[in-house]
């Protein structure tokens, strides 16, 4: 079983440590459009036209099943990449809402979902969520994030100003939804900042969940093959990928 995992960036990497982790795949090939990201700034029909020419490259290397880690390509790509797939496509946005649902026990509970500018006006999260029953979702384009993380800047004096700045008017929610690959490595100050009643929905764990109930694949496959491209520097991803995954690397 061979998967594509496709992102703007580096950031689904983030994505990806979580199904070397479940070890769902024997082979992986991971693209970042590193020479365009960020795709959170752009227009849907330019997230569109990327995310099609991504496609041909990941139908070029013979893939089983495209995971769309990127949150943004989720919102505005999906449905084009799977009318032209000749494998399943998976993005993100549904297994984040399947897991908000398995994680809240009451519709009444807060939802705070973080994204870049486009995921948010795409309104998917809120409108996904919405359909299940949840009446209490806000949504926050937090695209700042994305750059600081980028920088390694994942605490501190400057991010303290950055979470004051974007949440000083909100009160802690019940959930918080990571609406953006580079948000996880962020979990720690965002945990820290609402306190620990607030659960974090991190989109590789969703994403994982949904895989193994939706395919049923075995897990623990030894993985054989860890592949990455991008259409900038394929070092500078390998760098970034060496210092995210730990020992989860393989070269
Ligand atoms: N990968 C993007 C996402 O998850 C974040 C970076 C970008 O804006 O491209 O939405």
């Amino acid at each position: 079983m061979k998967v594509g995992v496709f992102d703007s960036g580096v950031g689904g990497l983030s994505v990806l440590k979580s199904l070397l982790e479940a070890k769902l795949f024997e082979s992986i090939v991971y693209y970042g459009d590193t020479a365009r990201v960020p795709y959170g700034t752009k227009d849907k029909q330019t997230i569109i036209r990327f995310s099609l020419q991504a496609l041909d490259f990941f139908i070029s290397q013979h893939i089983d099943m495209l995971v769309v880690a990127c949150n943004t390509a989720s919102a505005y790509a999906l449905d084009s990449l799977s009318q032209n797939a000749p494998f399943p496509v998976i993005g993100v946005i549904t297994p984040g809402v399947l897991a908000t649902q398995n994680k809240l026990s009451s519709k009444d509970s807060s939802i705070l979902v973080i994204a870049t500018k486009a995921t948010i006006a795409s309104n998917l999260y809120a409108t996904k969520l919405q359909e299940k029953g949840f009446c209490n979702v806000k949504s926050l384009a937090t695209g700042l994030f994305v750059p600081f993380v980028e920088e390694g800047i994942y605490d501190g004096k400057p991010m303290q100003a950055l979470l004051e700045y974007y949440f000083s008017g909100y009160n802690p929610p019940d959930a918080l939804i990571l609406g953006c690959t580079h948000f996880p490595l962020i979990a720690h100050a965002l945990s820290a900042y609402f306190g620990k009643d607030t659960i974090l929905i991190h989109s590789g764990e969703a994403i994982v969940e949904y895989i193994q109930s939706t395919y049923h694949l075995p897990t623990q496959r030894p993985l054989h093959s860890l592949e990455f491209f991008a259409s900038d520097d394929v070092n500078a991803l390998k760098h970034t990928a060496k210092a995210w995954l730990g020992n989860l690397y393989m070269p």
